[in-house]
C-alpha cells in the first residue's frame, strides 16, 4: 500500500484509541532486502472509548506504509480475507471480540529505504527512527502515541552484526540452528511505537556506570564504529553530567539498568529519545579536540542532556497526541537550555537562543508556515518539529518559570510527572499541573499555546520630577497571521530594571528591588515607579523575558551608555545589537538611495571601548562583536533587499576592521595561549573572542594578518582554531592559496566524516568563495552523498541558508539550483527535501524582482511531479 494523499488533520478531531495494545511481542529477522517483522500483540477494547451500549465493535485500524503483508492469525487462526481489508496508509480489521492477540507477519525491505524513517541502513549498519510515524513502515499498528504497549523485541541476525539492541534490559541471547545470533530485550515501561528502537551492526562501545540518588548502578555505553571509538568521552562526560543535573533540579532520577546511545551517520534530525536507547546522528555525539570545533562540543553537551532529559519528559509522561509536541519538546529545550546555562556561560547560552529565535523562529513566524505552539491542523507531523514548536515552546515554558518564580515552577513540575507518570497527556495538562501546585491563574497565559505571530510591544515612558514619578506605557499588538486574523492580548512578563546617571541601578519599590517583572496583561498599560530621583534610562525585557519584539527609541547615546552599564549581561549585548541594527539599517537606506555610505562612528566607538574592556567575558565581548547575520537583517526589515543587505553589512565590517585594526591585533595576541584543548566555557569563550579578532583582521585582507592565520593553521592544535584560521583565509585572502590549503586539508582529513562535514560547509557557506559553481563542484565530489543528510545540509544547506551572498544571486540561478535539489531530493528523503525548500516558502518578503523569481521556482517545484506529503504541505502553503 502507498502513503495516503495529503490529507489535513484537526486537533478538534482527535478521539480516544477504539482500541490498546497492552503487550507487543516483535521478531525481526534482518536482511537488507526481505527482513521478516513478526509481531504479536494483546488487544484490548479501550474502555474510554466504548460507548454505553456496547452494540457493536467498531473496527481495528493499523496504520502501515510500504510494508508487504504475508499473513494475520487471530487467537493463532489465520483471517480470512473478508475480515481485514488493505487502504491506503494502513489496514482496517472487523472486530468480532472485545480482547484478542494478533499475530502479523510482514516483509521489508531496509536497504532501499532512504527516507530514513522506519527500519534502514546506514553504512551497513540497520538502524530504526519511529517519531513521530515511522514505526508503521516496520509493522502494522496504532502507530499514534496514545497508544502504549510492553515491547519485548528479539532480532535474529548474521553473525556480522554481533551487537544487537533495542530498548530496555537485554533478557535473552544465543545462536539459531543456522549459526545466526538472537537477542531478545525486554522494556518494563509501557511506551508508544515511536519511542522504539532497534540497532544492529559491528559496533564498538566505551562504557561507563552512573550511580543514582538512591543509590543504584546505572550502565552507560555509547556504541560506534571502530574508527570513532575514540571520540566517545565528552557524549560519555556530557552524559554524566545531565543524570546528575536532572536528579539535583528536577529530582528526576534514571529508571532502568542501562542507557545506551548508538552514533549513526545517516540521521534526519540531531538525535532521537528512544527509551534506554537513544540514537544520535553521528555529528550532534562524537568529538575530539582534533576533529570537532568548540560549537560542535557544546552542541554535543545540549543534545545529550536534552535526549537524556526527554526520558521524564517525553518518555515516561508522552504526548496525547502530536499537536502536543511542544509538550515534550518545549519543555525538554527549556531543561536542555537551563542545563547548559548552569554548565556554562548564563549569559552566552542566553544569547546563543535569542539570536535563533529572533532570526529563525520569528521568521517563521512571519511567513506562510506559521502556526501556534499547539498547531490547530497540520498534514505532516515532520513539517511540525520547528522552531515555533521547539524554541518558542521553550520560552512559554520559560515565560511561566519568570511568572511562578523557580521554587513554584519545581513544585508544578513535580506534580506534572507525579499525576500523569506513565501516561499521553496534553499542554493543557502541563499548565494545570503548575496551577493547582501553586494555586496560580494562567488563564490568560494559556493563549501563548494557541496564538501564532511574534507579538510587537512599544514602549514610551514619562518622567515626573516634581512628583519623582516615572512611568512606563506598554502596549502590545500581535500581527495577523495565516488563518489567525484577529489577535488577543497576551499575559507577558516584562523584566526591567532602571539605570541612573552614573550607571548604577535605581530602587523601583521599598524593598529594594533593583529588577523586576512586568505583568502587561492589557493592550496598553501604565506603570509607574515612585521615589525616583532623577529622570533613569530603562533596561527593558531582561534576559529576553519574553519572545517578543520591543521596541523603545533609544539614542544610539543611550544604547552606548546601556552597553557598558546595564547589570543585565544579557541585556548589555541587546543594546549593541539594537545599535547595530540602526547602523546596519540606515547604511541599507543609503545604499538603496545612492548616497556614499557613511562611517558608523558609533558602532565603531563602542567596539574600541569593548575591546579594551578586559573585564568583561571574552566570550560576550566576541558575541557584541558580532555583528547580526544577513538572515536576521532580513527578518527585521519590512522588505529584503538581498544586495543592500550584503552590502551594509560587508561596508561596516570593513570599516570597523580598517578602523579598530590595532586594537584587534593586541587582543588577538592576548588570547593567544597556547594551552591544551579543553572545551570549558573560559577556554571556549577565549578562542572564540581570538578568532573573532582574527576575522576582523584578515577582513582588511592584509598580509600580515592573512600570515597570521596561516600561522594559527599550520599550528594545527585544535579544530577550532584551524577551521577558523582556514575560514577567514578561504574567504578573505587569495583563491589559489585557499585552493590549496583546502585540498591539503581534506587529503589529511579524507577519513574523518565530520572534518569532512566541516570541510563541505566551510566553502559552500562563504560569501566570497561559496559561488554556485563551487557548490555544483563540491556535490560532484566523491565524498558528498546525496543520501546523506549531513552532507546535504553541509553543501545544499550551507549555501541556501548561511551563504546569502551566493544564493541571492541577482540572476535568481540560487533559487532555480535549490529547485532542482528539492525535486530531486523529494523522491530519496522527502523531510530533508521539506526542511530545504524552507528559504524560497518566504518569497513574499523580498523585492518584486526576487520576489518573482523565488514564486517561479516554487511554482517549478509545485509542477514537478506528484510530491510528497511533506514538500506538498511546504509548498502548496507558501504558494497559497
Ligand atoms: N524527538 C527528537 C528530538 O527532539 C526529534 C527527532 C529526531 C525527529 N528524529 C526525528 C523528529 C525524525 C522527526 C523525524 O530530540
Ligand atoms: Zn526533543
Amino acid at each position: 500500500m502507498k502513503d495516503a494523499k495529503p490529507q489535513t488533520v484537526y486537533l478538534n478531531d482527535y478521539q480516544a484509541p477504539e482500541y490498546l495494545v497492552d503487550r507487543t511481542e516483535l521478531t525481526f529477522d534482518l536482511d537488507p532486502q526481505s527482513t521478516l517483522v513478526k509481531s504479536h500483540l494483546k488487544i484490548r477494547r479501550n474502555p474510554v472509548a466504548a460507548d454505553s451500549g456496547g452494540r457493536s465493535l467498531p473496527p481495528l485500524w493499523l496504520d502501515g506504509v510500504d510494508l508487504e503483508l504475508l499473513s494475520i492469525a487471530e487467537d493463532g487462526e489465520l483471517l480470512p480475507a473478508q475480515r481485514y481489508q488493505e487502504e491506503p496508509g494502513g489496514l482496517s480489521l472487523t472486530v468480532t471480540k472485545p480482547e484478542f492477540e494478533l499475530e502479523i507477519q510482514t516483509r521489508i525491505a531496509p536497504e532501499s529505504n532512504t527516507s530514513l524513517e522506519g527500519l534502514y541502513l546506514s553504512n551497513g549498519m540497520y538502524c530504526t527512527q519511529c517519531e513521530a510515524e515511522g514505526f508503521r513502515k516496520i509493522t502494522f499498528y496504532p502507530d499514534r502515541p496514545d497508544v502504549m504497549s510492553v515491547f519485548t523485541t528479539t532480532i535474529v541476525a548474521p553473525a556480522k552484526y554481533p551487537v544487537l539492541l533495542s530498548n530496555g534490559n537485554k533478557v535473552d541471547s544465543g545462536t539459531t540452528d543456522d549459526g545466526r545470533l538472537r537477542v531478545t530485550w525486554e522494556d518494563p515501561f509501557a511506551k508508544p511505537s515511536y519511542l522504539f528502537a532497534l540497532v544492529a551492526g559491528d559496533l564498538q562501545y566505551v562504557e561507563d556506570s552512573f550511580t543514582t540518588s538512591t543509590g543504584r548502578a546505572v550502565t552507560l555505553q555509547l556504541f560506534t564504529e571502530a574508527r570513532n571509538i575514540g571520540k566517545c568521552e565528552h557524549a560519555m562526560v556530557s552524559l554524566k553530567h545531565a543524570m546528575r543535573w536532572d536528579e539535583v533540579v528536577y529530582g528526576r532520577e534514571y529508571d532502568l539498568d542501562i542507557f545506551m546511545i548508538v552514533a549513526v551517520d545517516h540521521f534526519n534530525m540531531g538525535a532521537m529519545e528512544n527509551k534506554g536507547l537513544n540514537i544520535f546522528n553521528s555529528a550532534c555525539v562524537l568529538a575530539s579536540p582534533e576533529t570537532a570545533t568548540d560549537a560542535a562540543f557544546q552542541r554535543i553537551e545540549s543534545i545529550v542532556a536534552h535526549e537524556y532529559f526527554h526520558n521524564w519528559s517525553g518518555n515516561r509522561v508522552t504526548c496525547r497526541d502530536w499537536f502536543q509536541l511542544s509538550l515534550k519538546e518545549g519543555f525538554t529545550v527549556f531543561r536542555d537550555a537551563e542545563f547548559s546555562a548552569d554548565m556554562n556561560s548564563r549569559a552566552v547560552k542566553r544569547i546563543e537562543d535569542v539570536t535563533l529565535l529572533r532570526t529563525a523562529q520569528f521568521a517563521e513566524d512571519a511567513g506562510p508556515m506559521s502556526h501556534p505552539v499547539r498547531p490547530d491542523s497540520y498534514m505532516e507531523i515532520s513539517n511540525f518539529y520547528t522552531l515555533t514548536i521547539y524554541e518558542k515552546g521553550a520560552e512559554i515554558v520559560r515565560m511561566i518559570h519568570t511568572i511562578l518564580g523557580a521554587d513554584a515552577f519545581r513544585r508544578g513540575s513535580d506534580l506534572y510527572f507525579q499525576r500523569h507518570d506513565g501516561c499521553a497527556v496534553t499542554c493543557e495538562d502541563f499548565v494545570v499541573a503548575m496551577e493547582d501546585a501553586n494555586g496560580a491563574d494562567l488563564k490568560q497565559f494559556r493563549r501563548w499555546y494557541s496564538q501564532a505571530g511574534t507579538p510587537i510591544i512599544e514602549v514610551e515612558d514619562e518622567y515626573d520630577a516634581e512628583r519623582a514619578q516615572y512611568s512606563l506605557t506598554l502596549r502590545q499588538r500581535t500581527p495577523a497571521t495565516p488563518g489567525q486574523e484577529e489577535k488577543l492580548p497576551l499575559h507577558i512578563p516584562v523584566a526591567i530594571g532602571l539605570l541612573g546617571a552614573d550607571g548604577k541601578a535605581l530602587v523601583l519599590d521599598k524593598f529594594g528591588s533593583t529588577d523586576t517583572v512586568l505583568h502587561l496583561t492589557e493592550e496598553s498599560q501604565t506603570f509607574t515607579f515612585q521615589d525616583i530621583d532623577e529622570r533613569p534610562l530603562p533596561s527593558l525585557l531582561r534576559g529576553f523575558s519574553a519572545p517578543v519584539k520591543l521596541r523603545y527609541g533609544y539614542t544610539g547615546e543611550q544604547l552606548q551608555f546601556l552597553m557598558q552599564h546595564d547589570a543585565d549581561a544579557f541585556n548589555r549585548w541587546d543594546a549593541c545589537q539594537r545599535l547595530a541594527l540602526n547602523t546596519l539599517s540606515s547604511l541599507q537606506g543609503q545604499y538603496r538611495a545612492g548616497e556614499t555610505l557613511d562611517t558608523p562612528s558609533a558602532l565603531i566607538d563602542g567596539f574600541s571601548v569593548l575591546l579594551q574592556n578586559s573585564e568583561l567575558d571574552p566570550a560576550l565581548v566576541a558575541k557584541m562583536l558580532a555583528l547580526p547575520s544577513a538572515q536576521e537583517l532580513a527578518e527585521q526589515g519590512d522588505e529584503i533587499d538581498a544586495a543592500a543587505i550584503v552590502a551594509a553589512r560587508d561596508f561596516a565590517r570593513q570599516s570597523i576592521a580598517v578602523a579598530l585594526k590595532p586594537l584587534f591585533l593586541a587582543r588577538y595576541q592576548a588570547l593567544d595561549q597556547r594551552k591544551p584543548y579543553r572545551p570549558t566555557a573560559d577556554d571556549i569563550a577565549r578562542r572564540g573572542l581570538k578568532n573573532t579578532c582574527l576575522a576582523y583582521l584578515c577582513m582588511t585582507q592584509d598580509q600580515d594578518a592573512l600570515a597570521l592565520a596561516r600561522t594559527q593553521f599550520e599550528r594545527d592544535e585544535n579544530m577550532t582554531d584551524v577551521s577558523a584560521a582556514l575560514a577567514a583565509m578561504v574567504e578573505y585572502g587569495p583563491k589559489d592559496a585557499a585552493e590549496q590549503t583546502l585540498e591539503s586539508f581534506y587529503r589529511q582529513w579524507q577519513q574523518d566524516t565530520q572534518v569532512v562535514e566541516t570541510w563541505f560547509g566551510l566553502q559552500s557557506s562563504s560569501a566570497g568563495f561559496g559561488t554556485l559553481d563551487r557548490v555544483r563542484e563540491l556535490m560532484a565530489h566523491p565524498a558528498f552523498e546525496m543520501k546523506n543528510p549531513n552532507k546535504v545540509r553541509a553543501v545544499v544547506g550551507g549555501f541556501a541558508m548561511r551563504n546569502f551572498n551566493q544564493f541571492h544571486h541577482e540572476d535568481g540561478s540560487g533559487y532555480e539550483f535549490l529547485a532542482d535539489q528539492v525535486i530531486a531530493l523529494d523522491k530519496l528523503n522527502p523531510q530533508i527535501a521539506s526542511r530545504l525548500v524552507t528559504p524560497l516558502t518566504r518569497w513574499k518578503k523580498y523585492r518584486k524582482h526576487e520576489a518573482g523569481q523565488i514564486h517561479s521556482a516554487l511554482k517549478r517545484i509545485s509542477d514537478s511531479g506528484e510530491l510528497s506529503a511533506d514538500l506538498y504541505e511546504m509548498v502548496s502553503k507558501s504558494l497559497a
